[in-house]
């Protein structure tokens, strides 16, 4: 592994664990992109490298020679209006208004491990030998501005991950009108295009299309990464499949305006950039001064979705979440939203928190409403006081009484939203994201604070931290319920209004940052009116986040299905709740929504007092479980057997890192008359191995259990709807 430089043929070779990455510099000392795949040893560029030839009307570089054109030359880090005709990398206006540049090669650096991002989130090493950086300075002569291009490898990763920083080395002002964070060119285009789209709650369904000469992006305006799409692309050959042929992957660790965008052109060659949105975006760069893009992760596989996505699931856990909790197994938690809305007082959370006890279950979570004089969506964000008649006795002595009863206790906040109908908006009007003289619009009746303002974030945080240190508090749900209008901030000066969602998004960083920092045991976990806003980003200093408003165990099949595409099972926040389902009206049986739970941060999110008998007792059962297997479920290796997209069931298997158990869930969504038998294969298991199922003491070798496969229920006809199965697999010791 490592990264070579060959300085005769100027080639950059970048090595993996699989994988191998090639750039190389142009004769324009520009720099051109020669391979990103498989790993290979050795390349040669005369022998096998990028060709040039003449052909009709092709805009070229060199005066005299009629070959050497960018139009299909695969690049790194692509210009504007340099022969190439396809969307540029970046896009720069100069203090002459001009917006043509050329960033050429100045010098390279090769460290070790992987310098952080200032002010970013990004993946991380803890060693400096379990990855080594290419940093590339490229600088333009006309406007004096320099490009830095970070390349990191993983020795022992299928990762490549990509930035850009930018600082003006010239004397004049420049304009970032587009600045994204990488730019990939493949040869061919014979791809599929996959993506997690959706809406709230119905988060990160998967959809794949066909390439096709053009663009085909997809990209969020609204201020979050969104519900409606996801920070991620993959592109993958035709035939590939869950467990065989090529895919690349794509994700973005930011939590803000992004695009995706894929360009097939007239020679079918197929380049790919992600970044910062450049719609509606530029940055004002005074001479000195620096821009960061947010980090592109890229994970080659050629082991189907499972490889790209396990990849994701490890470098995400251990290398992008932080803190004591990246680890540490979370508790099952018992959130009050969905059992009692806005409709609490103390009495009745304690008499939750008191059941609660008695199934189980171990963190007990006030959810919205517990601040200011909140009883519906109307007011008080902003005021992150306790509402004196609902809680009369304070915070403290809740939580101080919930610890008593041998439970944690944790809190809900919205920090970046404010209510008309605050103490906080009566003193600072002008702290509302807002552009002057036009109406400002609201979602859900609140308004979003500028978050770009320091004097803001400040007050938000010591509000927060105040109630932090002063109660017992071992988690904080960190809430935002709409997305972003009229995008200005009456604190920047016109020439730097477009700056304003990505400034914001920066503050979100800074005080997340900082609020982690300053209470480290808490378990943080993110939420955006679901999962409107779950991507790397946050993961970075949230190791969790709740995964959408659905709550509906056949819902979240696709959710958290899609989700897993890119995130690990412990970052997906997962709860069985009430039925008939408050979003859908469904009734599910309660093991299935504790079965599709189960693969996720878990909790209950409905009235425990309610319940009859027997399901209280089911309960019982489940947090024993749970308790016995999380380890297993939360960070052992996760496998789709088969997808709630294409199927009519749904089987997901985890396997202990340390191999000694395996748990296979599956879900039937319609039941269906002579149903055929069905076996399903398992995978990850040690073929030589014998396992136990717990639940009905049969005896199964891996290989059996592979090859031939686990034979699943046989369906009656008479089950009904929605119905599911848990398999527990023991290694016996001696095997
Ligand atoms: C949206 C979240 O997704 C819900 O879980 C809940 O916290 C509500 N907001 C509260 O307003």
């Amino acid at each position: 592994m490592g990264i070579m430089f060959d300085a005769q043929q100027r080639i950059f070779h970048l090595q993996g664990r699989d994988i191998s990455y090639l750039l190389t510099i142009l004769p324009n000392e520009q720099l051109g992109q020669i391979y990103f795949g498989q790993k290979i040893r050795h390349y040669d560029q005369l022998a096998t490298g990028l060709r040039w030839a003449t052909r009709g009307y092709l805009a070229c570089v060199f005066e005299g020679d009629l070959a050497f054109s960018l139009e299909y030359t695969p690049q790194e880090y692509p210009a504007y209006g340099k022969t190439d005709f396809r969307h540029p990398a970046y896009q720069v206006q100069n203090a002459a208004g001009h917006t043509i540049s050329d960033l050429r090669y100045v010098s390279h650096a090769i460290l070790p491990g992987k310098p952080r991002l200032a002010g970013l989130p990004a993946t991380y090493v803890e060693q400096d030998d379990e990855a080594a950086t290419l940093e590339i300075t490229l600088r333009d002569a006309v406007s004096g501005l320099t490009a830095v291009l970070s390349y990191t490898v993983y020795a022992e990763r299928n990762v490549i991950t990509r930035s850009a920083r930018f600082e003006n080395g010239g004397a004049q002002d420049v304009r970032l009108l587009r600045a994204l964070s990488m730019c990939l060119d493949l040869p061919d285009a014979d791809f599929e295009m996959m993506q997690l789209s959706g809406a709230w709650a119905r988060e990160r369904h998967l959809y794949t299309r066909p390439l096709t000469p053009g663009i085909q992006a997809i990209e969020s305006t609204r201020g979050a990464s969104s519900a409606h799409q996801n920070p991620f692309i993959a592109l993958k050959r035709p035939h590939t499949t869950e467990t065989h042929g090529e895919v690349y992957g794509f994700s973005l660790v930011y939590s803000g305006n992004f695009l995706a965008e894929v360009e097939v052109n007239h020679d079918h060659q197929t380049r790919v950039m992600l970044g910062i949105n450049p719609f509606d975006f530029s940055w004002l760069l005074t001479p000195g001064e620096t821009f960061q893009t947010p980090e592109v992760v890229l994970v080659y596989s050629n082991q189907g979705l499972e490889g790209m996505s396990q990849t994701y699931h490890d470098l995400y856990r251990r290398r992008l979440a932080r803190g004591v909790w990246r680890d540490r197994e979370r508790p099952i938690l018992l959130n009050n939203w969905e059992a009692t809305f806005f409709d609490f007082n103390e009495e009745k959370i304690l008499t939750l928190a008191r059941a609660a006890k008695d199934l189980g279950i171990e963190l007990v979570v006030l959810d919205d409403g517990w601040f200011g004089h909140r009883d519906d969506d109307r007011s008080s964000l902003g005021d992150w006081v306790t509402h004196p008649e609902k809680l009369p006795r304070g915070l403290k002595f809740l939580a101080q009484e919930i610890e008593a009863f041998g439970l944690r206790f944790g809190l809900w906040f919205e920090p970046e939203m404010i209510s008309k109908d605050s103490a906080l908006y009566r003193d600072h009007p002008e702290w509302l994201l807002q552009v002057p003289e036009y109406d400002l619009s609201h979602g859900r009746n609140q308004f979003v604070l500028d978050f770009t303002r320091p004097e803001a974030r400040e007050a938000i945080y010591q509000m927060v931290a105040a109630i932090l240190a002063d109660a017992p508090i071992s988690y904080v749900k960190w809430d935002m319920n709409r997305n972003m209008t009229e995008i200005g901030s009456l604190a920047l000066p016109p020439e730097r209004q477009k700056e304003t969602a990505h400034r914001y998004m920066l503050g979100v960083y800074a005080v997340m940052e900082r609020l982690t920092q300053a209470f480290p045991e808490v378990l943080f976990e993110s939420c955006a009116g679901g999962g409107g806003r779950f991507d790397p980003g946050l993961l970075y200093y949230m190791p969790q986040a709740w995964a959408s408003d659905d709550t509906d165990a056949i819902e979240r099949l696709k959710i958290q299905a899609g989700t897993s595409l890119v995130y690990p099972v412990s970052a997906m926040g997962a709860h069985v709740s009430a039925v008939p389902n408050h979003q859908v009206g469904r009734f599910t049986p309660l093991m299935t929504r504790a079965n599709v739970a189960f693969f996720g941060a878990f909790g209950y999110e409905l009235d425990i007092t309610q319940l009859p008998a027997a399901e209280r007792a089911a309960i019982q059962a489940q947090t024993a479980y749970y308790q016995a297997h999380r380890q297993t479920f939360q960070f052992g290796t996760f496998y789709r057997l088969s997808s709630p997209f294409e199927q009519n069931h749904t089987c997901w298997l985890t396997v202990a890192a340390d191999e000694r158990e395996a748990i296979l869930v599956y879900v039937k969504t319609l039941a269906a008359p002579n149903a055929p038998f069905r076996a399903i294969r398992l995978r990850g298991l040690l073929p030589a191995a014998a396992y136990v199922v717990e639940e009905t003491g049969q005896v199964f070798y891996g290989d059996d259990l592979m090859y031939r496969g686990f034979p699943l229920p046989a369906e009656t006809g008479q089950d009904g709807d929605f119905t599911s199965s848990r398999w527990t697999f023991q290694r016996r010791a001696e095997s």
